[in-house]
């Protein structure tokens, strides 16, 4: 295992009618300013829950923020927050809520352009505090520092990662998930899916209790992702399932383990360049990479095959690919299409995206051998 030193300080408040407890998290002076999406808060009755937490304090709002949340909007809420002289702020919605927010907070310290927060990774050094109310499991932004924004103009979807961002708290109730349409659903455990194996499929490192970790929230996955399908109204069902999307990205499995976080490099240009979700970007790509992949990840392919899909018998290099294709068809079964062409998207799109790494001069991958040659190899396996 490799040295480490990690800390993760956000507070989780987890459960069922939890959204009151905001309260007690807020300082009672605060000018808040609540963050939300297209207005899925207010079908679901958090909206409302959240104007009664929020009774008798001094609070704005900012809607509108869009799925894979783009940057002139953000400029919008920073703008919104200078006029009204806003100190803290509540995100309420799913990863590119709590992402938009997270953008705000420290863009709102930049002396100069705030793009260069993601373009250049200059940090300003402080951000204003934030907390959140989850209502979509699938990032593990409401349990990290992380943030992903697109710019439309230019076609970029680009990341930053900062201490100065964890959210104070995060409100987990998996109640306000009953209401996420089917496709949601899916994106959530495939997105989940991805980030654990990009933080397992690599190489043996000897981190038994990070593999034992990774293992679980796979398993829970695979349990509970189709009966999220079929019975939306299971609480048991949703509480899993928001604590282990929570749990693939708060950075927890990480520690001390290789990481290739590729799939999401190549997947964040789909999106950049053809507005597929998230989600999708990744079941297209992570079995391709796998496969191309498939003798650097052999060995862990194989421990996952054997503790997650039951895969036993045959060959080392069999069983490796039977787990690859298991794990193509369960995204499949949870209704996420593997392939560009389910998505109307062939030849023309891996080389805009070949292109862009070259430009770029991305290399990735736990052996850092993924250049723009292996991104090519990988995508033509999706056509
Ligand atoms: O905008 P509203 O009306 O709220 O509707 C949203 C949106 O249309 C809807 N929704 C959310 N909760 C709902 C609901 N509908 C009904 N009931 C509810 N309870 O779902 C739609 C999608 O929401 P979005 O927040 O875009 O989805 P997700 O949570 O999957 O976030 C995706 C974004 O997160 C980034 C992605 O790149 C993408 O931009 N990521 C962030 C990461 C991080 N911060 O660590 C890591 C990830 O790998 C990822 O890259
Ligand atoms: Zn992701």
């Amino acid at each position: 295992m490799k040295n480490f030193s990690f800390c993760n300080p956000v507070k989780i408040i987890f459960g069922s009618d939890t959204i009151s407890q905001i309260a007690q998290e807020i300082p009672a002076d605060a000018r808040i300013l609540l963050i939300y999406g297209g207005g899925s808060i207010k079908r679901n009755g958090v909206y409302d829950q959240l104007a009664e937490a929020l009774k008798g304090r001094t609070w704005f709002e900012f809607s509108g923020i869009g799925a894979n949340p783009d940057y002139e909007t953000c400029l919008d809420a920073i703008k919104l927050i200078k006029d009204e002289r806003i100190d803290f702020l509540l995100a309420a919605g799913g990863g590119s809520v709590i992402d938009a927010t997270k953008f705000i907070a420290l863009g709102y310290y930049a002396t100069g352009d705030p793009w260069e927060i993601l373009s250049t990774h200059a940090s300003p050094d402080k951000a204003l505090p934030f907390g959140t109310i989850l209502t979509l499991p699938a990032t593990g932004s409401e349990m990290n520092a992380n943030s992903v924004i697109t710019r439309k103009s230019t076609q970029e979807k680009l990341s930053f990662n900062s201490p100065l961002v964890f959210p104070k708290f995060s409100v987990l109730d998996p109640k306000t998930t009953y209401t996420l349409p089917a496709r949601q659903i899916a994106n959530g455990v495939v997105d989940t899916f991805v980030h654990t194996t990009e933080q397992y499929l690599t190489y043996p490192a000897g981190g038994a209790l990070q593999d034992y970790f990774a293992e679980s929230i796979i398993k829970v996955l695979l349990k509970y992702g189709e009966q999220a399908l079929k019975a939306p109204e299971n609480y048991d069902v949703r509480a899993n399932l928001m604590w282990a999307s929570t749990w693939g990205l708060n950075g927890w499995i990480a520690q001390g383990v290789p990481e290739d976080w590729a799939t999401h490099a190549i997947g964040h240009e789909l999106t950049a360049f053809y507005g597929l979700d998230h989600a999708q970007t990744l079941a297209i790509v992570l079995p391709g990479l796998l496969e191309v992949l498939i003798k650097d990840k052999s060995e862990k392919l194989v421990q996952l095959g054997e503790r997650a899909f039951n895969i036993s018998e045959g060959s080392l290099e069999d069983r490796a690919l039977a787990t690859i294709q298991a794990i193509d068809a369960f995204f499949k079964r949870i209704g996420v299409n593997t392939h560009l062409s389910d998505y109307g998207l062939g030849e023309k799109a891996i080389d805009r995206i070949v292109e862009r790494f070259r430009e770029r001069g991305w290399i990735l991958g736990e052996r850092q051998n993924i250049t723009p040659e292996v991104v090519e190899q990988i995508l033509k396996k999706r056509l």
